[in-house]
């Protein structure tokens, strides 16, 4: 098989074939977030590296006012040519979730899978708070979503996707290469093996993630006192089972709260 090393984020159209398919779980739990933590109507929101839009097109078309940023021109481009395909406005530009302002603030905003661990630094992490403290009204609601490293059990150090549309089919998987515990960096390798009718190709690509265990990000949040961290759930996005969150946790999904 042909092998390409590139970006998976230069090619939306695979990373949005396997990542879009389980919008509906994500986007009913956000919607109960909304409902549960925040008191006036939420109308206006923002994801930051919202990637191809995944969730930004589904909120749209629900009659939300979305806008959303990504550092990758391909993604950004597929994510206003599928909203203008739906009759929706462009919302998505391309920008730093560490460098931005909103012309309007959000009631609430959302960055759920482990996006915000591409942020390699502290400084950067607390830069990326900072701007979506701003970015939100007062009362308003960020919810953060990634895993953490669980401190005394084992990680889970690989994981597989599988999608097919319209005789596309694409395979993925995404596995630890290095874990730098001083820097709190991990490497992780990820493909995606294609199939169309007439060829069959594998992307690989690495990603940069930091690492953070939940007393780390606890002291992370008192650095931006404009949050409190008001629940955490896991990944099955159960709006009915907060977690008790405990050093021994990996999935995280924190609803910051806007003092
Ligand atoms: C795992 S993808 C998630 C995309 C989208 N949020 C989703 O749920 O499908 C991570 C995204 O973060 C973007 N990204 C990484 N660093 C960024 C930064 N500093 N500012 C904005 N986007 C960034 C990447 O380009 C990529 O699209």
């Amino acid at each position: 098989m042909i092998d390409i090393e590139e970006s998976i984020y230069d090619h939306p159209k695979y990373y949005d074939l396997i990542f879009a398919a389980e919008w509906e779980p994500e986007f009913n739990f956000l919607e109960a977030c909304f409902e549960q933590y925040v008191d006036r109507k939420v109308t206006r929101l923002f994801e930051p590296a919202c990637g191809t839009g995944r969730l930004i097109y589904r909120f749209a078309d629900a009659g939300y006012e979305i806008s959303g940023n990504d550092l990758n021109d391909k993604a950004i481009n597929f994510c206003n040519e599928r909203l203008t395909r739906h009759g929706l406005q462009q919302r998505a530009v391309v920008g730093d979730m560490t460098q931005f302002a909103l012309d309007q603030p959000v009631q609430a905003a959302f960055n759920t899978i482990n996006s915000f661990r591409h942020l390699e630094s502290e400084k950067l992490a607390v830069k990326h708070l900072n701007c979506m403290a701003n970015a939100i009204v007062k009362g308003g609601i960020y919810v953060l979503g990634f895993h953490l490293s669980p401190i005394g059990v084992d990680a889970c150090e690989e994981e597989y996707w599988s999608a097919e549309e319209g005789g596309l089919k694409v395979d993925s998987g995404m596995w630890l290469q290095k874990r730098n515990k001083r820097r709190r960096i991990e490497t992780l390798g990820i493909s995606f093996d294609v199939q169309t009718s007439d060829k069959k190709f594998r992307i690989t690509d690495q990603l940069k993630f930091r690492t953070y265990t939940w007393p780390q990000f606890e002291r992370l949040i008192d650095k931006v006192p404009q949050f409190e961290i008001v629940d955490v759930f896991d990944f099955d996005y159960d709006i009915e089972n907060p977690l008790a969150i405990d050093d021994q946790c990996e999935d995280a999904v924190f609803v910051l709260k806007v003092r």
